[in-house]
């Protein structure tokens, strides 16, 4: 019997064979709507019979709970809008890797994992050293054997559900035998040279744009929302990592890499053991000698920490293992002519000066932009008045070298002041903003000049709100940087600050008309952005915090400060309340560990800072903020905890004790007061104990502390 002959059953009719097979027919069905409407912008069905397909699906789904697919069309609601892919949320993080530029960094980094480990600098450390592939990683989940869903990284949490293009890759198997029952397999995909070289000679042939590199063409064929594009793209894999498995791959590092490749999946042939830094660095030389022979582009080599034991206890930090890191090669140069330097105000009102180049060819990529960071660099000066590039100035018209390290910015190196025209000057930096004219002052000390126009000043304004909308803050599906500064240009229906994004439908009855009658918005789309946009009224605290775009509160700062206040109310009153220099308020704030005065002051200021404050209070009256999520603390003795160490620890450094503590839920401050829970005290403990004993707050040592979470 063919599937689509159960299509006129009733759901209550259907056994579960049968709706096995409905299941998968509807899936199909809606992923080629869903492909028609959005990419080919044909149509293959009305809007009722969509609708009534995905109802049909849901309530399938609901009567089988147990046979719902993994690419379940129920789980794409609202998602596969013009902008792209269904979101997947990871089941475990994907991180990503800090970076080494030299010996001395990688040297920095070996000490750091010993101090962390309490090894001593000659004890035994295994480390692999393996290529760092220039592609896009893709975390792959195996079901018992069976390939069920590929996703991207997006932002580390959650990525784009690309299973249906990944399935194209020959490289990737669909089917696996030996395999742990849940297994998530992480790794790089990649365009080989040869490929890349076809496919940008087909795409001129068809008279369109080629490809910069080759990841931009393995990210642009695999981020294709027609999964037959994909296919004609001869994508590759290497695996080197894994997400969540049910049970564990290896011991190291090295025997999970080899258990990977038993599995059936490519595996990098340059993946090596070094039990030394002189080892490592040899294998770093190794793999960059072989560099320019390789058939596919590598841009450093990583390290990880070999034992998985070892790998366990040193953790991540918020975006980053503390096992693993990216040895880079030399940033690429070329040398090129200043045209012009533009000034650009960023957020914070910072002028930043862009170098506009002639375009040339640095590493593959061709380079028209550089920083200049600020006045002094141009004048050839650093922070302290000492000069840099030997003092040479940069002016317009010289002749420039510039590089680029990895994905960063281009930079200028260095002038060649022989080939200065006669008629070049020194560069007169601005002192009032080029977008609203107000001052542009720079403060002692500061390195910056600032326009000082504030919410008046129209790009600190659509800088801010490109922030807010980015992906780590709101990150509104189909509102983007570019549809931000349309909006704030737009006299009948602007947006003006953030709180403007969420009272945008029913501030203007006829917003929805005046929508579809713009260029390049349909009805759905229009309904589509509304609905993106109420999605987001129920957003974690750490993006409200980060999204606030205020001065030195980074992502990971606006992680501490999430999990610290948990609460937005409690957040608020905290910055509301404190004083910069004095009280409890402020104190507690620059307890918490990773905030520094800077970014103390600067939270402070911004909530007393009258414009500011009402922007954001506004923009909270849209909102229900989620309470941060702590880590799945049920069991957990210390969840919500005030602790503090004190004195020597014997069996694991303060850094893994903190490490600990704080995935069991706890906060660790760095002094005792009255809102301290519990203190643990090694031999040597002074001040700290004793204040404890005065408060009459509860003291162990070690040893009990062990014992208190289980690890005695
Ligand atoms: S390990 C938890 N190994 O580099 C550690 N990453 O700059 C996960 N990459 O996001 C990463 N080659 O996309 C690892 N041999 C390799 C890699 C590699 C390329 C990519 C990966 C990661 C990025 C970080």
């Amino acid at each position: 019997m063919a599937e689509n002959d159960f299509a006129a059953i009733a759901v209550d009719a259907l056994d579960e064979d049968q709706a096995r097979a409905e299941l998968a027919r509807l899936a199909a069905l809606i992923a080629r709507a869903d492909v028609a409407y959005h990419t080919e912008d044909a149509p293959v069905m009305s809007d009722a019979a969509y609708d009534a397909a995905k109802r049909r699906n849901s309530a399938i789904e609901a009567r089988f709970p147990h046979l719902k697919r993994a690419d379940s069309p129920s789980d794409t609601v609202g998602a596969r809008t013009a902008e792209g892919f269904a979101k997947v949320r990871h089941a475990v993080r994907m991180y990503s890797l800090a970076n080494a530029f030299d010996p001395a960094d990688l040297a920095d980094f070996d000490e750091s994992v010993r101090s962390f480990l309490g090894l001593s600098p000659e004890a035994p450390l295994a480390y692999t050293a393996e290529p760092k592939i220039d592609g896009l990683s893709l975390s792959l989940r195996y079901e018992r054997g069976r390939l069920v869903q590929a996703a991207t990284r997006g932002d580390g949490t959650e990525g784009e559900n690309v299973t249906a293009n990944a399935r194209t890759i020959a490289e990737i198997p669909q089917r696996i035998s030996g395999a742990p029952d849940v297994l998530e397999v992480r790794g790089e995909v990649y365009m080989g040279h040869d490929d890349f070289a076809a496919l940008n000679a087909r795409q001129e042939a068809a008279g369109q744009k080629p490809f910069a590199n080759p990841r931009n063409a393995a990210a642009g064929s695999l981020r294709q929302l027609d999964p037959t594009i994909t296919a004609a793209r001869p994508l590759k894999f290497f695996a080197y990592a894994w997400g969540e498995v049910s049970a564990p791959l290896a011991d190291t590092q090295i025997g999970a890499i080899e258990r990977l490749a038993r599995l059936g999946f490519p595996t990098n042939p340059l993946t090596r053991l070094c039990t030394s830094r002189d080892e490592m660095l040899a294998q770093y030389a190794a793999i960059e000698a072989q560099r320019a022979t390789l058939p596919y582009d590598i841009d450093g080599v990583v390290y990880k920490v070999n034992d998985l034991a070892l790998q366990a206890r040193l953790g991540f930090r918020s975006t980053t293992p503390r096992w693993a890191i990216a040895h880079k090669f030399p940033a690429e140069k070329a040398w090129t002519w200043l045209e012009g330097i533009d000034i650009q105000v960023g957020r914070t009102g910072a002028l930043s000066p862009v170098a506009r180049l002639h375009p040339v060819t640095v590493g593959g990529v061709v380079v028209a932009n550089a920083t200049l960071h600020n006045e002094d660099y141009i004048a050839g000066r650093d922070a302290n008045g000492n000069p840099i590039r030997g003092g040479k100035d940069i002016r317009i018209g010289d002749w420039v070298e510039v590089y680029r390290a990895g994905d960063v910015i281009p930079k200028v190196a260095d002038v060649d002041l022989t080939k200065r025209p006669p008629e070049a000057k020194p560069f007169v930096f601005p002192t009032t903003c080029p977008a609203c004219g107000s001052a542009a002052v720079r403060e002692p000390g500061d390195s910056v000049r600032r326009c000082t126009g504030g919410m008046a000043c129209p790009a600190q304004a659509v800088e801010k709100l490109k922030h807010f909308v980015s992906r780590g803050a709101f990150d509104i599906e189909g509102l983007g940087a570019k549809q931000v500064e349309m909006f704030y240009n737009d006299a009948s229906l602007p947006i003006r600050e953030p709180a403007d994004i969420f009272t945008l439908e029913a501030r203007n009855a006829t917003a929805l008309a005046k929508l579809q009658n713009r260029e390049g918005w349909g009805e759905k789309s229009a309904q589509n952005l509304f609905a993106a946009i109420n999605e987001r009224r129920h957003i974690p605290l750490r993006r409200v915090i980060y999204a606030l775009g205020i001065r030195h509160v980074g992502e990971a700062a606006a992680g501490l400060l999430a999990r610290h206040y948990i609460t937005w109310e409690a957040f608020e009153t905290a910055m509301t309340s404190a004083t910069p220099g004095t009280g409890a308020a402020w104190e507690e704030l620059l307890n918490i560990d990773g905030v520094g005065e800077v970014m103390a002051n600067s939270l402070v200021t911004a909530f007393h800072q009258p414009a500011e404050r009402a922007s954001i209070d506004r923009l909270v009256a849209e909102l229900e903020i989620e309470p941060e999520a702590l880590p799945d603390t049920s069991s957990s003795p210390v969840a919500g905890k005030t602790l503090v160490f004190t004195g020597t620890l014997e069996k694991m450094t303060r850094a893994e004790a903190k490490a600990r503590a704080e995935a069991l839920g706890a906060k660790v401050a760095g002094s005792v007061s009255a809102r301290t829970d519990l203190v643990i005290a090694g031999p040597g403990a002074g001040s700290k104990a004793k204040k404890a004993a005065e408060l009459g707050i509860e003291t162990i040592d070690e040893d009990e502390w062990l014992a208190l979470i289980g690890e005695a």
